[in-house]
């Protein structure tokens, strides 16, 4: 499988399974069956709740000898809630734990918003008693830390827009080296690609197939669905594949790690039979030519009531 290079050599698969909204009693199974049938990647996050179980499968899967720790590349994020510097650490080792590891191959600060300890998703609220005004650079220095102690081999962002890369590139001593953000043929990211690429930051695009399972609260009215678009279904047709392999291969096209959500063991294998389709220009044509531009994951629940963060804060517009 095509692979991604960090600066210390560390290759990411480019195709990874993604655990969001995995839930356990699924995720347990999902892993297996995701390494059985070749995978190398698993994108984890603490807020999944559920790197426990992850971390069952992985230990099961180095027992029955199915992979060995280091053929593995192992991804999972910081949460809100633990930017300040002294934080930092416990919350990976409590990652590690659940995990089972001794270090991960790739931690990422989820989101650049800062809570207060011990506010999850269930505890936002519309007030300030919520947020943090911890500076990023402070939180990144703790990341620049725990890489140097060997807990993470290497580190980076979750959705970061080009202005609050900026603003760690300025203060670091190692520059993030992935960021990951929603992408897709109805988010393209064409400014932040080009910003990434021309400072050596790869990308990884999650919500590949437009997360279609997520709670119907989070979903607006009026979404478009991704996996039902209808310049995808006619690429779909002439490849003789599924909707969910062009978007797989779209993003594969564009050297972007992408890590498809499935808990469900053909789609698993479906997903990985992806990495095999190669699209040509007229292809490519295509899926530039889609016109539809949707953010299906818009971080609107960290700007309710009296947020200090905003929009804007979050996303340039393309
Ligand atoms: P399931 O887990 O039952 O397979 P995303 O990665 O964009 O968050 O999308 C995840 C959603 O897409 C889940 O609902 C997942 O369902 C579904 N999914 C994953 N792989 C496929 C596929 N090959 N075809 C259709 N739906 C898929």
């Amino acid at each position: 499988m095509k692979t991604i290079t960090f600066s210390n050599g560390d290759q990411i698969p480019i195709l990874g399974l993604g655990t969001w909204k995995s839930k356990p009693g699924e995720v347990y199974q999902a892993v297996l069956w995701a390494i059985e049938a070749g995978y190398r990647h698993i994108d984890c996050a603490a807020i999944y709740n559920n790197e426990k179980e992850v971390g069952k499968a992985l230990q099961k899967a180095f027992e029955d000898g199915l992979v060995k720790r280091e053929e593995m590349f192992i991804t999972s994020k910081l949460w809100n809630n633990a930017h300040r510097r002294e934080d930092v650490k416990p919350a990976l080792k409590q990652t590690l734990m659940d995990l089972q590891l001794d270090y991960l191959d790739l931690y990422l600060i989820h989101w650049p918003i800062s809570f207060k300890a011990g506010v999850g998703f269930a505890e936002i609220r519309k007030d300030f008693y919520t947020y943090s005004d911890v500076p990023l650079s402070q939180t990144w220095a703790a990341m620049e830390e725990v890489k140097k102690f060997g807990y993470a081999r290497n580190i980076g962002v979750s959705n970061f827009n080009i202005t609050k890369l900026g603003e760690i590139l300025k203060n670091c001593t190692e520059k993030p080296e992935m960021n990951q953000v929603e992408m897709h043929p109805y988010l393209p990211q064409e400014k932040l690609v080009n910003f990434c690429k021309s400072n050596g930051i790869h990308l990884t695009a999650y919500s590949p197939l437009g997360s279609g399972d997520r709670s119907s609260q989070a979903k607006k009215p009026d979404e478009p669905i991704l996996l039902e678009d209808k310049m995808i279904r006619v690429l779909a047709e002439k490849h003789h594949c599924s909707a969910a392999q062009i978007l797989i291969a779209y993003s594969i096209h564009r050297d972007i790690v992408v890590i498809p959500k499935s808990v469900n063991q053909e789609r698993i294998k479906q997903n990985l039979e992806a990495t095999k389709i190669q699209l040509d220009e007229g292809d490519l044509e295509k899926l530039n030519s889609i016109s539809t531009r949707h953010r299906f994951i818009d971080g609107s629940f960290f700007t309710k009531g009296q947020s200090p963060y905003k929009m804007e804060d979050l996303w340039e517009l393309e």
